[in-house]
């Protein structure tokens, strides 16, 4: 079964064929938004939208050149229903259905979360629940519990920014364009990471939240007092504030892993691009013994295959989301 998945959440036109039998990707093209968005500073709900309608009739084209198929070899349509821009999500809805009416298959609407956590089993395709799953976006920070498939429970989230957030506010300040997280990295890597201190909120307490919001005031202070305007100097504040980000990231996840006694932890959303993140949650989970999945670079950032792979995972455990209605809000679990 081949299942095409549309991602329009964000500023990210992006489209994937999956093959359902052994999650094999067929292609994955995207259309990343980064000029429309540059001279704002950020991403801009409204220009998003019209760049999404120009743009996803080409990238599901390209998908389907690529895969080296026809519409009509495809057996369903997945689309990203929620979390995200309300003008962006209605887009890649509105065409989804539209196409999938057109060839007589089903739309399945798929909350994008889901699509994070979905990534890793395009790379581990044996890979099962229970685990612990590590969502770091620019729009999320969360821990949560997946006890079965579609069995949520939230261990933790974040109280105020996102860590991918954190990453693009910070960079910002250093004069780095939106979206500033890889580039961060790239800097960090010529930096020393205990030069700054940065704070690591909350953890102390016993909770599994995160607040990143006071990291951003921490960098503007600190920028303020000292000047970032030699290279060396920008180059120690991305690796202490990547620094500050991987560590509180690696002991809530460790703390998570020890309070549910799950033995696996998966590691989703933008930030798991993050090679320091990355290699910090492998040791601190080869040291306890617990398993690691981390998606392949390409599925860390929002993409199309994810999209598909989550509605084949609830096709094959027969919990076929059958809501077709976009939802901004949409978490994986809502707060009590
Ligand atoms: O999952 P994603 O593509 O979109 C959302 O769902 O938000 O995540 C985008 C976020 C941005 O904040 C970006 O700065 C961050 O992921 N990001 C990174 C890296 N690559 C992307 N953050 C840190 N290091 C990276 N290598
Ligand atoms: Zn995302």
């Amino acid at each position: 079964m081949l299942v095409l998945g549309i991602e329009t959440s964000c500023d990210e036109t992006a489209c994937g064929i999956v093959d359902a039998r052994d999650m094999t990707v067929l292609s994955n093209p995207l259309y990343s938004q980064l000029e429309e968005h540059a001279p704002h500073g950020g991403v801009v709900p409204e220009v998003a939208a019209r760049a999404h309608l120009q743009k996803i009739g080409h990238i599901v084209e390209q998908a389907l050149q690529e895969a080296k198929c026809t519409p009509g070899d495809l057996q369903m349509i997945a689309f990203t229903r929620g979390p995200g821009l309300m003008g962006p999500l209605l887009v890649g809805a509105c065409f989804a259905r539209g196409l999938a009416l057109d060839l007589k298959i089903p739309a399945i609407g798929v909350n994008h979360l889901e699509g994070h956590i979905a990534a890793a089993h395009l790379s581990y395709p044996d890979l099962c629940p229970p685990y612990v799953a590590l969502t770091v976006s620019g729009g999320h920070t969360e821990l949560t519990l997946v006890q079965r498939e579609f069995i949520f429970t939230c261990l933790g989230r974040t109280r105020d920014d996102a860590a991918g957030e954190a990453f693009d506010k910070c960079g910002k300040l250093l004069g780095l364009s939106y979206p500033a997280g890889a580039l961060v990295s790239k800097l960090a890597k010529d930096g020393d990471p205990t030069r700054v201190r940065f704070p690591r909120a909350l953890q102390s307490e016993s909770t599994g939240d995160f607040s990143f919001s006071g990291l951003k005031t921490a960098v503007a202070r600190h920028i303020q007092e000292t000047g970032n305007r030699l290279p060396q100097e920008k180059a120690n504040i991305c690796a202490s504030l990547q620094e500050a980000i991987v560590d509180i990231l690696v002991q809530k996840s460790m703390r998570a892993l020890e309070l549910t006694k799950v033995n696996t932890l998966v590691l989703g959303g933008g930030v798991s691009a993050n090679n320091a993140l990355r290699e910090g949650l492998a040791h601190a989970c080869k040291l306890k013994g617990i398993g690691f999945a981390a998606p392949q670079a390409q599925y860390c950032t929002d993409n199309g295959a994810m999209i598909a792979a989550a509605a084949i995972m609830r096709e094959k455990s027969g919990q076929r989301n059958t809501t077709l209605t976009v939802q901004p809000w949409l978490p994986l679990v809502a707060p009590s």
